[in-house]
């Protein structure tokens, strides 16, 4: 048995996925997971392949492709989200449809190390659509940290 065969038979009983193996985190992801919303699952589809579902620890930052997931939605809930608590969900909505159609250094809200190491997103207009960044905003906005 390979290692890879070993993590997808493995880690779905601990309920952690690989920071660096995204397509298997999903597959365990869905299977064990009923009540996954429709904006975590289209970020899984879409997004998980460089923004890993899971936290990245010491050096699984320097195997990925991207900042993980939680990374992005402190950084989204912290421009976000009011000082009271409320979730400033159009705007973020709108920042993130821009950001994915349009990537670009000035608009950036990660920090500027994260970019260094990553360099700008790649545009996926044509791959995703509005409503389902929408659904992806919604899950961006509401995840809690781990
Ligand atoms: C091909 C790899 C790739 C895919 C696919 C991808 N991203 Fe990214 N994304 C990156 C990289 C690299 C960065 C870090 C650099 C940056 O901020 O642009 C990033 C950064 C971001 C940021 C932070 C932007 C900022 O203000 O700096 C957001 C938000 C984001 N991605 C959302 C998404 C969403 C939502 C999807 C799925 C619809 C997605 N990404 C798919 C590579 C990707």
């Amino acid at each position: 048995m390979n290692l890879k065969s070993l993590a997808v038979f493995v880690l779905p009983a601990f309920g952690f996925f690989a920071c660096n193996n995204p397509a298997e985190s999903m597959q365990t992801h869905l299977t064990f997971n009923s009540k996954i919303s429709q904006g975590e699952k289209l970020f899984e589809e879409k997004c998980s392949l460089c923004h890993s579902m899971r936290p990245c620890v010491g050096s699984e930052m320097y195997s990925v492709t991207g900042p993980d997931m939680q990374l992005i939605s402190n950084s989204l809930q912290q421009k976000f989200v009011k000082p009271d608590g409320t979730i400033q969900l159009e705007e973020a909505n709108l920042f993130l449809t821009d950001y994915v159609y349009f990537p670009d250094q000035t608009k950036a809200i990660m920090e500027q190390s994260v970019i260094n190491r990553y360099g700008i997103m790649p545009s996926l207009k044509g791959s995703v659509t509005d409503e389902e960044i929408r659904h992806i905003a919604e899950f961006i906005m509401t995840v809690k940290s781990e």
